[in-house]
């Protein structure tokens, strides 16, 4: 079965979703190994980044040491970035019929800037819906973690932690409970893993919900 393009471009968007250390990185390495070898032109992206003024905004908003950012303020740093990345390099790879592997997108700033800052869901997607003028994946995966795990997955120690990742555990049960509510609520454009199952497993099932969205 194959679900209209949301976007009407000829490329697939495709968004890795999840709390930090849910393993995104590593399923967008291997996605974007078997899309390459079965031929399709992949671009690997990453938000908060992506293009040049997008990972200055990424240090800044990431990085300890900027002093205080608000909340509205770091809403509204990522949804800059982001509307930079869209305009920049996402469409235009859509526009060519390519592939786009995006590590982290819209659902991010509604689970953490939205939940885990009390922004709230909807003005926080309103915002970022107005930044890319509309633009939404066509499969979104969403790797569930739960945020022990995710803690216990960063190899890097507390000292290496950023500003969102150094949150406490309660912050991160807000984030996966509203990714959660994100893919409850639209069902045909999320495939909702745990990421507790193995890298090799979860690509398979990644790879077999592609035909769901590729015509
Ligand atoms: N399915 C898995 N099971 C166990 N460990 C995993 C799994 N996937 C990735 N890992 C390991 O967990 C750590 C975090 O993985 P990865 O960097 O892919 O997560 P991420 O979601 O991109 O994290 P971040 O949000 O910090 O960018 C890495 O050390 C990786 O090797
Ligand atoms: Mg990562």
């Amino acid at each position: 079965m194959t679900f209209p393009l949301p976007h009407g471009l000829p490329g697939l968007f495709i968004a890795l979703e999840g709390g930090d250390g849910a393993g995104k990185s590593t399923q967008a390495a291997l996605l974007c190994a078997a899309l390459e070898s079965g031929g399709r032109t992949v671009i690997r992206t990453r938000e908060p980044g992506g293009t040049a003024i997008g990972e200055k905004l990424r240090s800044l908003v990431l990085d300890h040491g900027h002093g205080q950012i608000d909340a509205r303020t770091e809403a509204l740093m990522f949804a800059a970035s982001r509307a930079a990345h869209v305009q920049q390099v996402i469409v235009p790879a859509l526009e060519r019929g390519d592939v786009v592997v995006c590590d982290r997108f819209i659902d991010s700033s509604v689970a953490y800037q939205g939940a885990g800052r009390g922004l709230g869901a909807q003005a926080v997607l309103d915002v970022n819906l107005w930044a890319t003028d509309g633009l939404r994946p066509d499969l979104t995966v969403l790797l569930d973690v739960e945020p022990a795990e995710g803690r216990s997955r960063r190899t890097t120690g507390a000292a290496a932690e950023d500003r969102l990742e150094s949150e406490p555990d309660d912050f991160h049960a807000r984030i996966r409970a509203a990714f959660l509510d994100l893919a409850r609520a639209e069902p045909e454009r999320y495939l909702v893993l745990a990421a507790s199952r193995t890298p090799e497993d979860l690509h398979r099932s990644i790879l077999g919900a592609l035909p769901r969205v590729s015509a």
